[in-house]
């Protein structure tokens, strides 16, 4: 197969980019503790994938509050911010930049990884459904339980959340990151102010489609004067359902997400952002976007496309080629695969993903995935 459209350069903001492949963020749950220290395995990890063209963290979470799952790296403490400097260290030695995924999960997230064990804080006290989240259950060990009843934040305290997630991009350039992604998918904390089922709120941040996209439009403002619009990505993740149980993924109903989308993404075109991420649906049977609906993202957005969701290395050709997007990420092959760019253009086979290493452990499933051997 030819893949030469995934090896062409290609500009990111400052950056240019030798390849089209992307690692893009994946929550690997194996950060030092007590802390949630980033830390040297971590650090060998990401320098394993540095071959990628563009490289982005895992989810960080920017304050204790919005951790969601088990020992999961956070980039609020000094300690944390020293702890991610290795990994960054360990990338910029490899001739990569790589950027941290900014995290809050909002409502996902259970008493027993909060602050006092108290109630995780979302736009409105609607629970997620439809989800588990990773909790401690001993030392080193972890099981799934339902996240729990969330508390809805006051207007006081969301105008603090956007100065934390501008605290948090201060930390991740201190860090050696080389700019940020603002996680706004998969039904975190942004992607809750988005949807009208988890954000009900009466104050300027919730009712009409303006209000609910406020929180997004006021963190892409706070964080882009911090790291500069150049250096900002922001990830969504439409859901175009068919299925009522697809459509409260997460508990999250978007009635008509070809408008919210479009408009979300006019307010990054406005803040001229470096680049927009799309995840898309990765179950099995997942909904698929339209074609139609790419091509309106591309003529709303004029920067990079990111796009991922279960793609094979034929189908990210296939999204280059017709123009649709700019830059493909692989996660779970790139799990499995630290030289997976080196694969795809030899064309050579590819280890499979072990799901019980995905998350939490120790190297094993996690550093020790082989690279091919002719
Ligand atoms: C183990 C694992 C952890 C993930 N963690 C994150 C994360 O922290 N942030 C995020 O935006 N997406 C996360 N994702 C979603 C991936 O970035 C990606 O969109 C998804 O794996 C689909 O790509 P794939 O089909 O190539 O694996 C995660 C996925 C997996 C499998």
């Amino acid at each position: 197969m030819k893949t030469d459209s995934l090896f062409q350069s290609v500009k990111l903001g400052p950056y240019t980019l030798s390849s089209r492949i992307v690692l893009p963020p994946l929550t690997r749950s194996r950060s030092t503790q007590p802390g949630n220290i980033a830390n040297e395995l971590m650090a060998t990890y990401y320098q394993q994938r540095a071959g990628a063209g563009f490289m982005i963290s895992e989810g960080t979470q920017i304050e204790p509050r919005g951790q969601g799952y088990a020992w999961t790296p956070g980039i609020y403490s000094k300690a944390q911010i020293e702890g991610w400097r290795k990994v960054t260290e360990a990338v910029h030695a490899a001739g990569n930049i790589i950027f941290a995924q900014l995290w809050h999960v909002g409502r996902v997230s259970h008493t027993s990884l909060q602050p006092e064990g108290a109630a995780p804080v979302a736009p409105s006290a609607i629970a997620a459904s439809n989800v588990k989240v990773f909790i401690e259950t001993g030392p080193g060990a972890g099981a799934l339980a339902e996240p729990s009843a969330p508390r809805a934040l006051t207007n006081t305290e969301v105008k603090e959340l956007v100065q934390l997630y501008a605290q948090a991009a201060r930390n991740a350039l201190a860090a050696g990151f080389d700019g940020v992604e603002l996680h706004c998918a998969n039904g975190y904390l942004v992607n809750q102010f988005i949807s009208e089922h988890s954000n009900q709120r009466e104050d300027e941040y919730g009712g009409s489609l303006q209000n609910r996209l406020r929180f997004l439009k006021e963190i892409v403002t706070a964080v882009a004067e911090v790291v500069g619009a150049e250096r900002l990505g922001v990830r969504f993740a439409p859901l175009f359902a068919s299925t009522d149980e697809e459509r409260v993924y997460m508990g999250l109903l978007e009635t008509d997400p070809q408008a919210t989308y479009i408009a979300a993404i006019k307010i990054l075109e406005d803040a001229g952002i470096a680049y927009l991420s799309i995840a898309e649906a990765d179950w099995d049977n997942a909904p698929e976007l339209s074609d139609e609906f790419r091509r309106n993202v591309r003529q709303t957005f004029s920067g990079c496309i990111i796009y991922a969701g279960r793609y094979t290395a034929q189908r990210g050709v296939q999204t280059v080629d017709a123009g649709l997007g700019d830059l493909i990420a692989f996660g779970r092959a790139f799990i499995a695969n630290p030289d997976l760019p080196k694969r795809i253009a030899n064309d050579w086979p590819l280890n499979e993903v072990n799901p019980a290493t995905m998350y939490g452990g120790t190297a094993e499933g996690y550093i020790d995935y082989p690279a091919y051997e002719e």
